[in-house]
């Protein structure tokens, strides 16, 4: 069975998505993608050898040969597409995070309910080898009760200006792959307290944005954690992890484009670690797409739901009105409004 598929956004995650359903999901076909700006939908088309184009996502929902959406405009427009996929009785795929509002993310939630349709969120890094690695040692007792998580999360430089502007800020639009990276490990958290600030490029915080921040956070079953993240470390994607348990500790190093150590008389180095997201996750991104297509492929349930969407995004809420009041915030005042 091939899964017959339709993107929004032909942006740079557009085109990842578009590159990885027609080089390594072969159980998918990707008929079409549409971006308002009709030449971004142009180019990737011919990139990727996508068969159609179009400026109007509306020719994609309304298609009758297309299965399932794989939604990547920007972040302000997920919850619109998500409902009118649902109701077109299309599978969906959609980006992080799914919106900047609660009310507007249960919109979109009960709508999928409703049409019995699914939703998978794209939390990658769910996916890489490294974090399912540390999730199992975590599980399977390999590090003892679990005291502490620390995460170091810190691109290679910031996107453009006019991106962070419609991203919803640090916390909505980096952090909260960490924050889906504390459930995912170890469950949910309770209270979360953040201090952040301008440290890269005052550009940004003249945006409204902050680019340093560092969260401290309780979770539910006790867990002390911590996450660190700055829009530009200068030697490319520094992506940590660590859990300290009872019984050791399973930690996480970045990727290095080789295993090459040089030693001389001075110094004893190795190259850059891989440069961002798309050279470092690359294979989670596949592995995540190829998790989607079989999930609707043989009707089993995928693997990121709506709820898993959902719950960062109260995080990044909570975060930041800690940040605005300098004090620990529970994520239930902000549930409770
Ligand atoms: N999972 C990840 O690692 C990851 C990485 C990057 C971005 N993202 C998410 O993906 C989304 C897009 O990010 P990006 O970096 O590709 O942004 P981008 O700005 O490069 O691309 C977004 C594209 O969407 C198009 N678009 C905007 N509104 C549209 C509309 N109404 N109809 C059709 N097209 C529309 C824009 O023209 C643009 O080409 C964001 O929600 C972002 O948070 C996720």
């Amino acid at each position: 069975m091939t899964i017959k598929i339709g993107i929004i956004g032909a942006g740079r995650i557009g085109r990842l998505h578009a590159n990885t359903l027609t080089t390594r999901v072969p159980s998918a076909k990707l008929l079409a993608i549409a971006d308002i700006f009709a030449d971004a939908a142009k180019s990737a088309a011919a990139d990727y050898g996508i068969p159609d184009y179009c400026a109007d996502p509306a020719e994609l929902l309304n298609s009758d040969d297309i299965d399932a959406i794989v939604i990547c405009s920007s972040t302000d427009t997920h919850t619109r597409f998500i409902i009118e996929a649902a109701r077109a009785g299309k599978q969906v795929f959609c980006e992080k995070p799914i919106a900047f509002d609660l009310a507007e993310i249960d919109a979109a939630l009960a709508a999928v309910a409703e049409q019995g349709v699914q939703l998978q969120i794209g939390f990658n890094r769910r996916f890489d080898s490294n974090h399912s690695r540390l999730k199992r040692a975590i599980v399977d007792g390999e590090i003892g009760e679990a005291h502490t998580l620390t995460i170091i999360s810190r691109d290679p430089s910031p996107p453009p200006l006019d991106y962070i502007k419609v991203s919803g800020g640090l916390m909505m639009d980096m952090m909260i792959h960490d924050f889906d990276m504390c459930r995912f490990l170890l469950g949910e958290v309770e209270e979360v307290y953040a201090i952040g600030d301008v440290k890269v490029d005052p550009a940004i915080g003249e945006a409204g944005d902050i680019d340093t921040a560092k969260v401290m956070l309780r979770f539910e079953n006790g867990v002390i954690g911590t996450i660190e993240n700055s829009r530009q470390a200068v030697y490319g994607y520094d992506q940590r992890v660590e859990v300290f348990g009872s019984k050791g500790a399973a930690t996480t190093g970045n990727w290095h484009p080789n295993a090459v150590t040089i030693s001389d008389a001075r110094s004893v180095r190795r190259d850059l670690p891989l440069h961002f997201f798309i050279e470092r996750y690359m294979d989670s991104y596949v592995a995540e797409m190829i998790a989607f297509v079989e999930a609707i492929t043989t009707g089993g349930a995928v693997p990121v739901v709506g709820k898993d969407g959902r719950a960062p995004v109260l995080m990044a809420m909570a975060g930041m009105s800690s940040m605005r009041e300098n004090r620990p915030v529970k994520l239930s005042e902000v549930e409770t409004g």
